[in-house]
């Protein structure tokens, strides 16, 4: 055989030929492989021909949106609006989890042949889906470990300052506090409003925050108690101006919004694929800057911490659990179908009507801004009156809808939040504010 055709044939990772991929994939469970790359064939074809008939039907609801939903799977008729802490999985991506947890079951050995270049197959079109490179992508099991191996990872000395947002999760705060105690680095607090008035509120508090010691602003983008999306785009060219790194909490970002790294100009930004992307839990990303990746040590290491070039060394963490990097590489594919900007319009168009809807009702507190450019897909709110607890439990109970309570009394960020998210309608936002509406009417 030509040497070139040879090259082609052979996969440079384990030697096994392409033929012999196919014949692996198909032996064994033949049926149900084959059945279920069958009907994952079938989601996308449905897709592709709703995209062709439907071109930019963000709202109001119609057959596009209807469709989608369908791809979901949801148990009992469930309407699950609080993505925001784990969201489901749509068809494709739990056939191929089961596909590859079962080759993996029932072919342990060959299996991981394939592995690799499967997962590097995944880091290119995570890359290209955020719009970086591939030697910028870590492939982490969620966002807490991506945070993690930022703090951990980062030299800084005693009395260096990392500064936080008020509204950090407790996973974007406790790896600094641990990092405070180990080294005596400082960490401040930039109090950020609820919501902001726009974007200069909040870069003007972190600039006026920074003194020479500032060495991380460390910040959310998608804050988990208010809504708020971080404009990270100016806090990073602010903050380069003046040799500041920015690390992002985007723990919601992927899924909802439309992302893109070069643009946002960060320099680390974690994310948890299991929450809008339609990934199983377990499996997480962080993208690392090319350029910032010599200031980054790995945390966790075995071989190869020391001799790759690139992102890929923080990532030598031995055997994971790779069917779920597979199935977020098929969560990619579901939502590319779709298109992530058009992702993106209808979260926010469902999100904006839902906040029209709730200022119309008589002591509601909007916690989230109402600006398109600072909020997305999560909402939050109190009312005057009722406890967040029980609107949580009275829509559960008459609408089987799921919302939850978020946030703490003691900064008045109580509240309840509401994640709207492809496969929800309108009319389920309707079903929503009528539950609202008769507990106001109602309340003492
Ligand atoms: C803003 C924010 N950061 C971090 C996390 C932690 O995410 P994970 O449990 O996937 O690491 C969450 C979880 O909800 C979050 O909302």
């Amino acid at each position: 055989m030509n040497e070139r055709i040879q090259r082609e044939r052979i996969n440079p990772v384990n030697g096994v030929s392409r033929r012999d991929f196919v014949k692996f994939f198909l032996a064994g469970s033949a049926l149900s492989v084959y059945s279920l790359n069958k009907l994952n064939a079938a989601v996308y074809q449905s897709i592709t021909s709703l995209n062709q008939k439907y071109i930019q039907d963000e709202s109001p609801d119609g057959i596009y949106w209807d469709a989608i939903e369908k791809h979901f799977l949801f148990q009992d008729g469930v309407i699950m609006m609080n993505n925001g802490t784990v969201g489901p999985m749509p068809q494709p991506v739990f056939n191929t989890l089961i596909k590859c947890f079962k080759l993996q079951c029932t072919n342990p050995f060959e299996v991981y042949a394939f592995i690799p270049r499967k997962k590097e197959e995944v880091r290119s079109r995570l890359a290209k889906f955020i719009n970086a490179s591939p030697e910028e992508i870590v492939i982490t099991r969620n966002t807490t470990e991506g945070l993690n191996f930022v703090a951990n990872g980062l030299d800084l000395e005693e009395g260096d300052e990392v500064l936080l947002s008020s509204m950090e999760h407790p996973g974007g705060t406790h790896p600094w506090k641990l990092k405070e105690k180990r080294f005596g680095i400082k960490i401040r607090e930039v109090p950020i409003g609820l919501p902001p008035k726009n974007v200069d509120e909040i870069v003007d508090a972190f600039q006026k925050a920074i003194t020479p010691r500032t060495k991380v602003i460390s910040i959310s983008h998608t804050v988990y108690i208010s809504g708020l999306i971080t404009p990270l785009k100016e806090l990073s060219e602010m903050a380069h101006e003046k040799g500041v790194l920015v690390l992002a909490d985007s723990a919601h970002g992927i899924g909802m919004l439309n992302l893109d790294m070069k643009k946002l100009g960060i320099d680390f930004f974690a994310t948890s694929p299991y929450k809008w992307l339609g990934a199983p839990t377990g499996v997480g990303l962080l993208y690392v800057k090319k350029e910032v990746q010599d200031k980054l040590w790995p945390t966790i290491v075995s071989s190869g911490w020391d001799t790759h070039q690139d992102a890929r060394r923080y990532e030598t963490l031995g055997q994971r659990a790779d069917a779920l990097t597979i199935a977020l590489g098929e969560a990619i594919d579901f939502q590319n179908a779709i298109g992530k900007e058009r992702i993106e319009r209808r979260i926010k168009a469902l999100a904006g009507y839902l906040k029209r809807e709730l200022k119309k009702i008589p002591g509601v507190r909007l916690h989230t801004s109402e600006n398109p450019y600072l909020s997305g897909g999560l909402t939050a709110f109190s009312i005057e009156g009722i406890e967040p607890a029980q609107l949580v439990n009275y829509v559960r109970e008459k609408y089987n809808i799921v919302v939850r309570t978020i946030g703490r009394k003691e900064d008045k960020t109580y509240g309840v939040r509401v994640s709207t998210h492809i496969y929800i309608s309108y009319k389920h936002i309707d079903m929503l504010i009528e539950g609202i509406r008769h507990l106001v009417h109602h309340r003492s």
